[in-house]
C-alpha cells in the first residue's frame, strides 16, 4: 500500500478533500467531524496513523461513517476526530457521559413477536456481536501472517466447541491449503443462505481500510450442526459470533447467543475492550455492545409493496431503528415489502435495551402498517 504521505502531496490537498467532501456528502459523518486544526497540530506519525484511519472515507465519498480503526487504541489516541463521530452516529448528546455497561438478562424474560400479532412466528431473526483479541491489531492493520496465525489460535476452541452438545458444528476455511477448506460451490451456497460472509474484496470501503487485504487467507467460519450458531473468521472485525432463527421468539435467540458467546470466550485471550467505549471495533458504528439485532418485517402498506423505503425508514429513525432492503448492508429494495430493521444505537445502551429497542420498534411499525 502507498503511504499516504506519497501518495497526496500535501496535508493542505487532503484537508481540501475532505473539506469538499464536506459539503458534497453531508451524511459522511468523518468529514463532518474532521478537524483542521486538530489534525494539523498533530505530529508526522500521528498524521500518517490519523489519514490511514480516514483514508476509506475519503476514497468513498458516499460513505456514511468513512472510517476505521486499525487498532484498539486508536479510539484514545484520537478521541477528538471519534468522539463527535460516535455521539453523532450513537445520538448520545454532548452532555451526556459516554458509559458502557453490559446486561443481557432480557435473554431469560418473555419477549415473544407473537405478541404482536399471532401471525409473527416465522420472522427471520439475527443477532450478532463483533469481538476482537487484544493481542492482535484489528483487521485493517493485521498482516497475511497475523490473519494466518488468528486463525490457527481459533482451531483448537473451535476443536472445544465441536465436542459441545449445544454448539457442536464444524469450522470451514477459506485459507487455500488449510486442513478444514470449503469446496468454491459449497462457500457460494453458504453465502447465499446468509451463513457466510461475502467476498470481501468486492467491498471498497474494506478496501480502501485494508480489512479486505490478504483475502482469503485466514478467513473462515464455524457453524453448529443446528445451522443457528456462527463464528465468522476475519471479517471486519476479527470475530463476529451469531444466531440466526426462524420464528418469533427473540428472548431465546438472545439466550442462544449469549450462551454461545460465554463458552466460546472462556476458551479465548481477553477481547479488547475500552474504558469508556465497551468492546472494540473496527468500525465506531459497531462499538459498546457491538451487537446487532435484526428481523425482517412484512411491511407492504408502508413500503407500497417494497417500491419505497423512504417512509419507513423516517418512522423507523424516530423509533432508533435502521431499516434496509433484506439483500444485506446497501440493498434497498424491500423484496414484497418485507424489510430488515435493527436499533441503530450499539453503543451507551445494554445488550437488553438493543433487544428491547427492536421489539418495541417492530410492534410501533406494525401498529403503523395495519392503521390504515
Ligand atoms: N464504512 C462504511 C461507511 O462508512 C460502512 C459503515 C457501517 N457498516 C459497517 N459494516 N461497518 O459507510
Amino acid at each position: 500500500m502507498v503511504s499516504p504521505s506519497a501518495d497526496v502531496n500535501s496535508s493542505d490537498q487532503i484537508l481540501n478533500k475532505i473539506s469538499a467532501i464536506r459539503t458534497a456528502h453531508p451524511g459522511n459523518l468523518m468529514a463532518r467531524h474532521f478537524n483542521a486544526e486538530y489534525f494539523n497540530a498533530l505530529d508526522q506519525s500521528r498524521r500518517d496513523r490519523l489519514l490511514e484511519i480516514v483514508r476509506t472515507g475519503i476514497e468513498n465519498p458516499d460513505s456514511q461513517m468513512g472510517a476505521y480503526a486499525r487498532h484498539a487504541g486508536d479510539y484514545e489516541d484520537f478521541n477528538p476526530l471519534f468522539e463527535p463521530m460516535i455521539r453523532d452516529q450513537h445520538n448520545i448528546p454532548h452532555d451526556r457521559e459516554i458509559v458502557q455497561t453490559h446486561d443481557w438478562s432480557a435473554a431469560t424474560s418473555t419477549c415473544n413477536l407473537e405478541s404482536i400479532n399471532a401471525a409473527l412466528t416465522e420472522v427471520s431473526m439475527r443477532v450478532r456481536v463483533g469481538r476482537n483479541l487484544a493481542d492482535f491489531p484489528l483487521p485493517g492493520a493485521m498482516t497475511k501472517q497475523h490473519r494466518l496465525d488468528f486463525e490457527a489460535l481459533m482451531i483448537p476452541a473451535f476443536t472445544v466447541l465441536q465436542n459441545d452438545p449445544l454448539f457442536g458444528g464444524q469450522y470451514l476455511s477459506l485459507t487455500p491449503g488449510s486442513a478444514h477448506l470449503i469446496e468454491e460451490d459449497a462457500y457460494q451456497h453458504r453465502v447465499a443462505a446468509h451463513q457466510m460472509f461475502k467476498n470481501m474484496d468486492n467491498d471498497p470501503y474494506l478496501n480502501s481500510a485494508g480489512i479486505s487485504s490478504d483475502w482469503p487467507h485466514g478467513r473462515g467460519m464455524y457453524i453448529s450442526g443446528q445451522q443457528d450458531f456462527m463464528i465468522w473468521v476475519g471479517e471486519e472485525d476479527q470475530l463476529r459470533i451469531m444466531t440466526i432463527k426462524p420464528g418469533g421468539d427473540l428472548a431465546a435467540l438472545f439466550s442462544r447467543l449469549h450462551d454461545g458467546v460465554r463458552k466460546f470466550a472462556d476458551l479465548l485471550p481477553p477481547f479488547a475492550q475500552s474504558p469508556c467505549y465497551g468492546y472494540v471495533t473496527s468500525c465506531p458504528t459497531n462499538l459498546g455492545t457491538a451487537m446487532r439485532a435484526s428481523l425482517h418485517l412484512p411491511l407492504p402498506n408502508l413500503t407500497q409493496g417494497g417500491k419505497d423505503l423512504g417512509p419507513v425508514q423516517e418512522a423507523a429513525s424516530g423509533l432508533g431503528l435502521a431499516v434496509r432492503g433484506v439483500g444485506g448492508e446497501h440493498s434497498d429494495a424491500g423484496e414484497g415489502g418485507v424489510v430488515d430493521i435493527s436499533p441503530r444505537a450499539r453503543l451507551g445502551i445494554t445488550e437488553s435495551g438493543v433487544m428491547q429497542c427492536l421489539y418495541d420498534g417492530a410492534a410501533a411499525l406494525w401498529t403503523l402498517e395495519n392503521a390504515g
